[in-house]
C-alpha cells in the first residue's frame, strides 16, 4: 500500500500542524521525565532521542504508521529468509552472518549456517597464519602490508570498521584500501609497498566491476613485473567473491578465494567474508565480538516491542522529518575520531538503499524517500558546516555519536571532546531566544544600549531559533562489540525506513545507467574520429578532452 494511503500517515499531517508552534526547550521545560521516556539502551549504546520534535502522541501515530505499514511481519519476512528482494528475487540475510544462535536459518529450505560457519573457520585459519607469519610472502618475509582492493560495499564497509577499530589493529600489519579507478589511488598504495611481504585482497559481489577488475589486474601487472615470479600471485593474490568462475578466469585458486552469497548485498556483506581485511587486522576473536555486538541489535530488532524497537523508532523519527517537515538530508557525526567513515559508509547504505522513485510494486512511491547522508566527524565540522546547521534556514536531524572513554587518553581532551558533542546537541535544541541574546550583547558590551540600531543587528545575527532535532547515541568505548551493535542498529533502520516507503531497500539499480554509457564513452575517447553520437556537450567534452591528454 502506498504509505500515503496509511490513516496513520494522514493523522500525522494533521498532527504536524499541531506542533508547529511547539518549541522542545517548552517540552523539556513541562515535562521532567522526558529523557526518561525517550532514551533506550541497546548492549552497551545509549540512545537518547528525546532532542527530537516529538510528543507521546506523535510516537503513537509514528508507531500506528509502522503496524500499518506490516514493519514486524516485514521483520520477520527479512530474518527468515524470505526472498523481500523482489526485483533481484533475493532474500537478504546479513543478518545470518552474524547469527550466534544454534536455529537454522533456511533459505530455499536449505539452512545456510553451516557455509557461513565454514567460511568464517576458512577466514580464521588464514587471518592466524597471516597474523602470526606461517603464510609469509615469497621471499619467506611475514607480510607486512594488506592491500584491500574493491569499491563500494567492498570497500566502505572494511575500511570504515578497520579505521575505527585501528587502536586493535595488529602491530605488524598495515592496512591499504584502493577503491577509485583514478591511478593516483593505487599508484599511491603500491608506492609504499614491498611486493614480496604485500598480500592483495579482490573484494567484489560479482567479480566484474569495472574498477575493481582494471585495479586487481594493475596490482598483479606491477607484482609480477617487480618479482619476476608468476607462480607466487597464488600466495599473494586473494579473491572475496560470490563469482567463483570470474575468479577462476582471472587466476585466483579456490583454496585463496573466500565466497559468500547472493543473499548478502554489497553494502551490508562487511560481516561475510568481505570483513576479511577487518580480520587479518583485528584478528579473529576481536571480529567475532564485532559480530556478536551486530547480533545483540538483531536480537533487538526481533524481540524488542515496537514501542522500545530502537531501529523503529530511528526510522519513524526519520520519516517523520523527511516527508511532514521536509527535511531533504541527514547528518551523521561522529565525536569519535577513529570513526571517520561513518558518515562515508552510511551514504552508501542509506541512499543506494532508499534512493528509489518505485515502490516494491513498481509504482511510483509518491513520497520522498531516501535522506542525502552525509557528515563529518567533531570537532572538525564545527569549524566548518555547524553555522547552516544552527542558523540555516533548513532542518537538518543530526546524529551525535561518542565514547565515554578515549583508546588514547590524554589531559582533559576527551572532556573537551565530550563538552562540545553535549554542547553542540543543546544549542540546537535550545537555540537562544532574541531577549537571550539581546542580554548578551549588553552583558558585553553596555555602550550598545546608545546605538539601538546596531544592537538590532547584532541581536538579529547572534539569535539562534533552534528546536533543531538530534539524536545522540553515547556508548562506553569504540569497541569491536560496540561498533557491531551501532552499526547493525542503523542498518535496521534504513531498511524499516524501506518498509514505510514500501521500496525495496535492496537492490541498487539507479547506479547502472551510468555505468552503460561510461563503456561508450571510454571507447569514443580510445578512438580519435570526430564525436557526435552524445548530446553536444558530451561531445565537446571529450574532444577537448582528447585535445588536454595530448597536450
Ligand atoms: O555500483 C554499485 C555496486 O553494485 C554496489 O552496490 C556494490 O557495493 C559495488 O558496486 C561493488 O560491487 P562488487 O562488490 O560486485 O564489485
Amino acid at each position: 500500500m502506498p504509505p500515503t494511503d496509511h490513516p496513520a500517515w494522514q493523522a500525522l499531517r494533521r498532527h504536524r500542524f499541531e506542533l508547529d508552534d511547539v518549541h522542545m526547550r517548552d517540552l523539556f521545560a513541562r515535562d521532567r521525565g522526558r529523557f526518561e521516556r525517550y532514551h533506550a539502551t541497546v548492549g552497551d549504546v545509549l540512545v537518547d532521542y528525546s532532542k527530537h520534535r516529538i510528543d507521546d502522541t506523535t510516537l503513537a501515530l509514528l508507531l500506528d504508521l509502522a503496524r500499518q505499514a506490516g514493519v514486524p511481519r516485514m521483520i520477520e519476512a527479512m530474518c527468515t529468509g524470505e526472498r523481500i528482494n523482489r526485483t533481484e528475487d533475493r532474500a537478504v540475510l546479513h543478518t545470518a552472518l552474524r547469527y550466534q544462535g544454534d536455529a537454522a536459518i533456511e533459505v530455499d529450505g536449505a539452512d545456510v549456517m553451516p557455509e557461513v560457519r565454514a567460511v568464517l573457520a576458512r577466514m580464521r585459519t588464514f587471518s592466524d597464519a597471516v597474523r602470526d607469519g606461517a603464510h609469509a610472502g615469497r621471499s619467506g618475509r611475514s607480510i607486512t602490508d594488506v592491500v584491500n582492493i574493491g569499491i563500494g560495499g567492498s570497500d566502505l564497509g572494511p575500511k570504515m570498521v578497520t579505521t575505527a577499530l585501528a587502536p586493535y589493529q595488529h602491530e605488524r600489519l598495515r592496512s591499504h584500501f584502493v577503491s577509485n579507478v583514478d591511478p593516483s589511488d593505487i599508484g599511491d598504495v603500491l608506492r609504499r609497498v614491498d611486493p614480496d611481504t604485500t598480500l592483495f585482497l579482490v573484494a567484489s559481489k560479482t567479480f566484474t566491476t569495472q574498477e575493481t577488475m582494471a585495479n586487481a589486474h594493475s596490482a598483479r601487472a606491477w607484482f609480477v613485473e617487480r618479482t619476476g615470479d608468476e607462480a607466487a600471485v597464488a600466495r599473494h593474490f586473494v579473491a572475496i567473491s560470490t563469482n567463483a568462475e570470474a575468479v577462476a578466469a582471472f587466476g585466483i585458486a579456490p583454496e585463496s578465494t573466500f565466497g559468500f552469497w547472493d543473499w548478502v548485498g554489497g553494502r551490508f556483506s562487511l560481516w561475510s567474508a568481505v570483513g576479511l581485511p577487518i580480520m587479518l587486522a583485528i584478528g579473529p576473536e576481536r571480529f567475532d565480538e564485532l559480530l556478536q555486538g551486530a547480533f545483540e541489535a538483531d536480537r533487538h530488532l526481533r524481540d524488542a516491542p515496537l514501542e522500545r524497537n530502537v531501529p523503529v523508532l530511528l526510522a519513524l523519527i526519520g520519516v517523520w522529518y523527511h516527508n511532514f517537515w521536509g527535511a531533504a538530508t541527514h547528518a551523521i557525526l561522529p565525536y569519535d575520531h577513529h570513526l571517520a567513515r561513518f558518515a562515508a559508509y552510511f551514504q552508501q547504505a542509506d541512499m543506494e538503499s532508499n534512493g528509489k522513485h518505485v515502490d516494491r510494486e513498481g509504482r511510483p512511491v509518491g513520497v520522498d524517500t531516501g535522506p542525502i547522508v552525509w557528515g563529518e566527524p567533531g570537532t572538525n565540522g564545527q569549524h566548518a558546516f555547524y553555522q547552516l546547521l544552527h542558523q540555516g534556514t533548513r532542518l537538518v536531524p543530526c546524529d551525535f555519536l561518542a565514547a565515554a572513554r578515549s583508546h588514547a587518553p590524554l589531559g582533559d581532551h576527551h572532556d573537551m571532546l565530550l563538552s562540545n558533542v553535549f554542547a553542540q546537541g543543546e544549542a540546537l535544541m535550545r537555540g537562544r531566544t532574541s531577549e537571550e541574546a539581546r542580554a548578551a550583547l549588553l552583558a558585553d558590551d553596555a555602550s550598545l544600549a546608545d546605538d539601538p540600531g546596531r544592537l538590532a543587528l547584532l541581536t538579529a545575527a547572534t539569535t539562534f531559533e533552534g528546536n533543531r532535532p538530534s539524536t545522540t547515541f553515547l556508548y562506553p568505548q569504540l569497541t569491536p562489540r560496540t561498533l557491531g551493535t551501532l552499526i547493525a542498529l542503523l542498518e535496521h533502520k534504513i531498511f524499516v525506513q524501506g518498509v514505510i516507503w514500501n521500496v525495496n531497500s535492496f537492490d541498487q539499480m539507479g547506479v547502472e545507467l551510468g555505468k552503460v554509457l561510461a563503456k561508450g564513452v571510454l571507447r569514443d575517447l580510445r578512438g580519435d574520429e570526430p564525436v557526435t553520437s552524445h548530446d553536444a556537450s558530451t561531445n565537446a567534452l571529450i574532444e577537448a578532452y582528447r585535445r588536454m591528454r595530448a597536450g
